[in-house]
């Protein structure tokens, strides 16, 4: 898609260069309604051209400059999903639009279902590898950024920003658990033999977005952190269906321990 367009508008109307962007995913936008939000300079992606309105339920649509924990952010609330029907340039232009207003760094949030039994729902997950069952990749096609044809993808999230987000865990004597984030199409869920398929592969957790924007970001030389929130135990470990309500309830009932998490990060944030 064209990045040009929307990016002349985002440069219009940002009052600062963002030292952090931040992708808030479902049930995780409460921070997008927080004080210093509401002060900021709010760009609905509709503003944007070539961005279309959002669809899921759960998922706003805008772009928050603002200053928050004494630090200048850019808060994406809401994100383009493969399983909407977007194409890949759709789904990942904001890590394009980030990485051309000169962001060093995006935060990537999530909802994922756990894979690993050791987990429990409403706990958090530092990602620290990825696994891309997603059947295409967001860089097929011209080369479209700053980087190599052939991304290194050996540390895609940054070692540095993870240990950054666990001292901050610590700090707050929250427990988080580290893994591999394994990421799929939907929108269907998953069947219990996927899952156990996809433990066999190293999986820790799953779910449908982030892998692209890690891989775009990292080609527009940004570093990575993410972060998922467990918000339901995969397909067949549990004795019970899986519903999206479900989902959005866990991630509701985990909002204030990640934003906690989210805050204590952005303030200690040594890039
Ligand atoms: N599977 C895929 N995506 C998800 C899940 C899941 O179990 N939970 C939240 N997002």
């Amino acid at each position: 898609m064209d990045l040009q367009a929307p990016l002349s508008v985002l440069k219009g109307k940002a009052p600062f260069t963002p030292e952090l962007a931040i992708v808030l995913g479902s049930g995780l936008g409460a921070l997008a309604e927080a004080p210093e939000a509401r002060a900021g300079t709010r760009v609905l992606f509709t503003d944007l051209p070539g961005f279309p309105p959002q669809t899921v339920a759960g998922h706003g649509g805008l772009l928050i400059f603002c200053e928050m924990e004494g630090r200048r952010v850019l808060l994406q609330a809401g994100r383009f999903h493969f399983y909407e029907g977007h194409p890949m340039g759709l789904v990942t232009a904001p890590m394009r639009l980030y990485g051309r207003l000169g962001v060093p760094a995006v935060l990537l949030t999530n909802a994922a279902g756990a894979i690993n039994r050791d987990f429990a729902v409403g706990q958090l997950m530092l990602i620290r590898d990825h696994i891309n069952l997603m059947g295409t990749n967001p860089l097929i096609g011209p080369n479209l950024g700053p980087g190599p044809r052939f991304p290194d993808m050996t540390s895609a999230y940054d070692p540095g920003l993870r240990g950054q987000l666990a001292a901050a865990a610590a700090g707050l004597r929250l427990p988080v658990q580290e893994g591999t984030y394994l990421a799929v199409t939907g929108p269907s869920y998953e069947s219990p033999a996927e899952i156990r398929a996809f433990r066999a592969l190293g999986a820790d957790a799953v779910g449908m977005s982030t892998v692209p924007e890690t891989i775009v970001a990292r080609q527009e030389g940004m570093r990575v952190a993410g972060v998922s929130c467990l918000c339901n135990m995969a397909a067949g470990i549990l004795p019970q269906a899986l519903t999206h309500q479900e989902v959005l309830e866990a991630g509701a009932a985990a909002a204030g321990s990640f934003e906690a998490l989210v805050r204590q990060f952005i303030r200690n944030l040594a890039l």
